[in-house]
């Protein structure tokens, strides 16, 4: 028996070794071509978009179904008041930064007109620990920037010390436990990015 008599789509999974069918070929053509976009602007996915890419990225493997994350989204009016956190956080850690730099850190929160904060939430478990459930998140992160790709929208993954800046995460009402493994920029890509150059993977084959 193969995969193709028995996986979750039956019937349709090629039969060579090779992925030859046109929708296999254009889900993989995806992957590989996806691009992040650095430069975002508006429109930015609908609420109902953001919702259906969040709900797909939930297909994540997540071992004991723990859900160990939670999404907060930061849609266009809510970007000030993130910025101004940035800010704070910013003058906290360098007490002599100049206006013109709070400024620039505040810009930071604008960069794309909708941003989702993927947050982990690792739990207490006998037997799954909690770099699981953060790998678990980071699959999610990449499912909402796959979902915005596959929506035609741009996104970028970004991090930065201020996810773990005490006046950021009270901003976000992080608890504890909790810590921020992306913020997801969306938008529209205002510039389009360059192809992936086609690398090979490091690959070995045991035998
Ligand atoms: C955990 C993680 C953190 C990242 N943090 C940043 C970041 O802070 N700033 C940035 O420009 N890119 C960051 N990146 C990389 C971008 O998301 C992106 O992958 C990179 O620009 C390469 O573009 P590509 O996705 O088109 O290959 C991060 C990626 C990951 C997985």
């Amino acid at each position: 028996m193969t995969r193709a008599d028995t996986g979750p789509r039956a019937g349709t999974a090629p039969r060579s070794d090779e992925p030859t069918s046109a929708p296999a070929e254009a889900v993989l053509t995806g992957l590989r071509e996806r691009r992040s976009s650095a430069g975002l602007t508006t429109p930015a996915p609908a609420p109902g978009e953001l919702r259906a890419m969040m709900s797909a990225a939930m297909s994540a493997p997540d071992h004991g179904r723990l859900k160990p994350y939670r999404f907060i989204v930061v849609d266009s009016a809510a970007r000030a008041a993130l910025g101004d956190a940035l800010a704070d956080a910013h003058a906290e850690r360098e007490p002599d930064a100049t206006d013109a730099e709070l400024d620039r850190v505040r810009a930071k929160a604008h960069r794309a007109p909708t941003i989702v904060v993927v947050v982990a939430a690792p739990q207490p478990h006998p037997t799954i620990p909690a770099w699981e459930q953060r790998a678990t998140a980071a699959c999610v992160a990449h499912g909402v920037v796959l979902a915005a790709d596959e929506l035609g929208y741009g996104a970028i993954w970004r991090t930065g010390w201020f996810g773990e800046a005490p006046k950021v995460r009270a901003h976000l009402g992080l608890a504890d436990h909790e810590d921020v493994t992306g913020w997801i920029y969306l938008g529209t890509p205002t510039t389009r990015p360059a192809p992936r150059p086609v690398v090979e993977p490091a690959i070995t084959w045991l035998t």
